[in-house]
């Protein structure tokens, strides 16, 4: 299993914990895209990083990591085919895995401790999409957002 994982300055020490758990305790190879220091950075610039290898499937899926979890999902879910879920629990990480084929895990350093946050990587590695006939039809709904959204974006840039 290929993981990759990103923070900014506040999920710094968050990251460099769970790479420290990931190799410790699965079996998995960490693909680390920064930062790699508590000095002040855009928490976008990561969560492009992470989404490039998931997009391009280098890795089984991402974790990301800022403060509150929050900036991350926002800016991952713009990108296309991308499913980043906030959890703050192993059941809502599970969950999101049977439900939503959520490729990237997002946490919140300021307020998941690091064991709480392994349980939720390890929970979020263990767990596979469900494959039900009516979670597969609700994320083709999705995907049909994302297509309708993006083709309105593009009429609207060509509009003079
Ligand atoms: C950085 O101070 C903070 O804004 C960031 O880590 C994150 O919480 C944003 O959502």
């Amino acid at each position: 299993m290929k993981i990759a994982i990103g923070a900014d300055h506040a999920g710094y020490a968050l990251k460099e914990d769970l790479k420290y758990q990931i190799d410790r305790d699965l079996n998995a190879t960490v693909v680390d895209v920064g930062t790699n220091s508590e000095e002040s950075v855009d928490y976008p610039d990561f969560a492009e990083k992470v989404v490039r290898l998931v997009q391009k499937k280098e890795v089984d899926f991402g974790i990301l990591i800022c403060g509150t979890g929050i900036g991350m999902s926002i800016a991952a879910n713009k990108f296309e085919g991308i499913r980043a879920a906030k959890c703050n629990s192993a059941v809502e990480a599970t969950l999101t895995r049977q439900h939503n084929d959520a490729n990237i895990l997002c946490l919140a350093s300021r307020t998941v401790d690091s064991e709480l946050a392994m349980q939720m990587v390890k929970a979020f590695a263990m767990t596979d999409f469900s494959g039900e006939e009516r979670h597969v039809r609700r994320l083709s709904k999705i995907t049909g957002l994302e297509c309708a959204n993006h083709d309105e974006m593009r009429r609207k840039r060509m509009t003079p």
